[in-house]
C-alpha cells in the first residue's frame, strides 16, 4: 500500500515532533502493509515554511534511520502546499515539491472556504504539467455547504483525497456522511491518513480500506489502492468504478493531455 499524505518528517510542522515519533509512524504503517510513504510537511501556511531542499534532505535522513532500525518502508519527498497566489511562479522557480517527484501536487485550501482563484490555479498548474490533488475536501466548510465547488475543480482536472479518519467517523457524523457522498459521486480519487501523530492522528489506512470495501465494495477499495500506487509511479489514475452514465467526463480527457 502507498500512503500519499503524511506529516512524518520530524520537527518541521505540526506532525511528528522528533525522530522517535517519525519511526513510530513508519513502523505502524509498515505493520498495516504500507511499503511507501510520501512525506508532505505543510508549506506556505501562516505557521510553516518548509522549502524543497530541506524536505528532500530530511527525507533522506529518515530513510537512513528507518533502514538502520529495520522498518521496511520507503519515504519519498513531497509537500502539502497551501494554495497562494504566487504558486505558479514558485513552482517554476523550483521552490515547490510535487509528490514523489511525479506530476501530482498536494494543494491545500483553507478550511473555511474555496479561494476565488483556486480554479485558475488548478487550470494553470495543468498547463504546467502538474495535477492538483486536493486533500480533505470533506473538511472544507464551503465544499460542505456546496459540493458543486469540488465538482467544478474536478472538472478542471483536479483530484481529491479523503482522509481515513473522516471515513471512519473521527471528525463527526456530518464529515463522515459528506465523505461517503463525495466518494459515491466519483469526486474522491485517493484515501490517505494525513498522519500527524501515532496516537492522536495515526496511520489508519488498512482500517479505512476495509471500511471502503465493506461500504462501497472491493472494486472501490482496489480503485483507491491502485490510484495511490499510480500516483507514486507518476502514471495516470484509473476511472472510478461508477456506472458509465454517471462518470464525470471532460476533465479526464483534459488531464490525459498532460499526465503520461
Ligand atoms: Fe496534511
Amino acid at each position: 500500500m502507498v500512503e500519499i499524505h503524511t506529516h512524518i518528517l520530524p520537527g518541521i510542522d505540526d506532525g511528528a515532533s522528533d525522530w522517535e515519533t517519525s519511526v513510530q509512524l513508519a513502523r505502524s504503517a509498515a505493520e498495516q502493509g504500507v511499503t511507501d510513504i510520501i512525506a508532505t510537511p505543510h508549506h506556505r501556511t501562516n505557521r510553516f515554511m518548509n522549502p524543497a531542499a530541506e524536505v528532500v534532505s530530511l527525507t533522506g535522513k529518515l530513510n537512513a534511520r528507518l533502514e538502520a532500525e529495520g522498518v521496511p518502508v520507503n519515504v519519498h519527498p513531497g509537500q502539502e502546499v497551501h494554495v497562494h497566489r504566487e504558486l505558479l511562479s514558485n513552482w517554476q522557480n523550483g521552490e515547490l515539491l510535487s509528490l514523489a517527484g511525479g506530476p501530482y501536487m498536494l494543494l491545500e485550501m483553507p478550511h473555511g472556504h474555496v479561494p476565488d482563484y483556486m480554479e485558475s490555479i488548478v487550470y494553470e498548474l495543468q498547463l504546467a504539467g502538474v495535477c492538483a490533488v486536493i486533500p480533505h475536501p470533506e473538511r472544507n466548510a464551503e465544499v460542505a455547504r456546496d459540493p458543486d465547488k469540488l465538482v467544478r475543480l474536478v472538472e478542471l482536472g483536479a483530484l481529491a483525497q479523503v482522509t481515513s479518519a473522516s471515513l471512519l467517523g473521527g471528525y463527526g457524523k456530518g464529515v463522515e456522511r459528506l465523505s461517503w457522498q463525495l466518494c459515491r459521486q466519483g469526486l474522491i480519487h485517493f484515501v490517505s491518513s494525513d498522519a500527524h501523530h501515532p496516537e492522536r492522528r495515526g496511520v489508519c489506512l488498512a482500517e479505512a480500506y476495509a471500511r471502503v470495501e465493506q461500504t462501497l465494495g472491493a472494486e472501490w477499495a482496489g480503485y483507491y489502492r491502485s490510484n495511490a500506487a499510480a500516483l507514486l509511479a507518476g502514471s495516470e489514475i484509473q476511472d472510478a468504478p461508477l456506472p458509465v452514465a454517471t462518470r464525470p467526463s471532460g476533465w479526464k480527457r483534459l488531464r490525459r493531455l498532460f499526465i503520461r
